[in-house]
């Protein structure tokens, strides 16, 4: 299938088979290797990314969906050399270890927090609990998104 799609603000165009996953299309055929694939059946959040900015696990979606839609992966998140705040307070924080969790929650907090700018230490949790994360609890990622949001908020 031919596919026209527009990745990270850029027009994009690609082939892929009818049952290959967004994911899938996105690690090997576009070389964007942000997304990792922790599970494959839309229960760890590692693949999350946005389409028409809405937050899905792109395992669970297809790459013929992606025609003619808006998607937002991990690499569209920082301008140039400049850090998105998440991504800088994640790293101020030391809020990952192994890091396979961690594109999919900035992608999915920066979602939160184009929602709700001020949410509440519960409504992050709810919000991440589709993020898994073996590595770190979640104390640390949850009180980045805490600080980032509140330096968002101040900008
Ligand atoms: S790889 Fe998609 S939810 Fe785990
Ligand atoms: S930092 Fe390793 S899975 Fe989260």
């Amino acid at each position: 299938m031919h596919i026209s799609t527009t990745i990270n603000g850029d027009e994009t165009e690609f082939v892929c088979a009818p049952d290959e996953t967004l994911l899938d299309v996105l690690r090997d055929r576009l070389a964007l290797t942000g997304a990792k694939e922790g599970c494959g059946t839309g229960d760890c959040g590692a693949c999350s990314v946005t389409l028409n900015g809405r937050l899905v696990c792109s395992c669970l979606v297809l790459g013929a969906e992606a025609d003619a839609a808006e998607i937002g992966t991990i690499e569209g998140m920082a301008t140039g050399d400049n850090l998105h705040v998440l991504q800088r307070v994640f790293i101020e924080k030391a809020a990952l270890q192994c890091g396979i969790c961690t594109p999919g929650i900035l992608v999915a907090a920066k979602a939160l927090l184009e929602k709700n700018p001020d949410p509440s230490e519960t409504e992050i949790r709810y919000w991440l609990a589709g993020n898994l994360c073996r590595c770190t609890g979640y104390d640390k990622i949850i009180q980045a998104v805490q600080v980032a949001a509140a330096e968002m908020r101040s900008a």
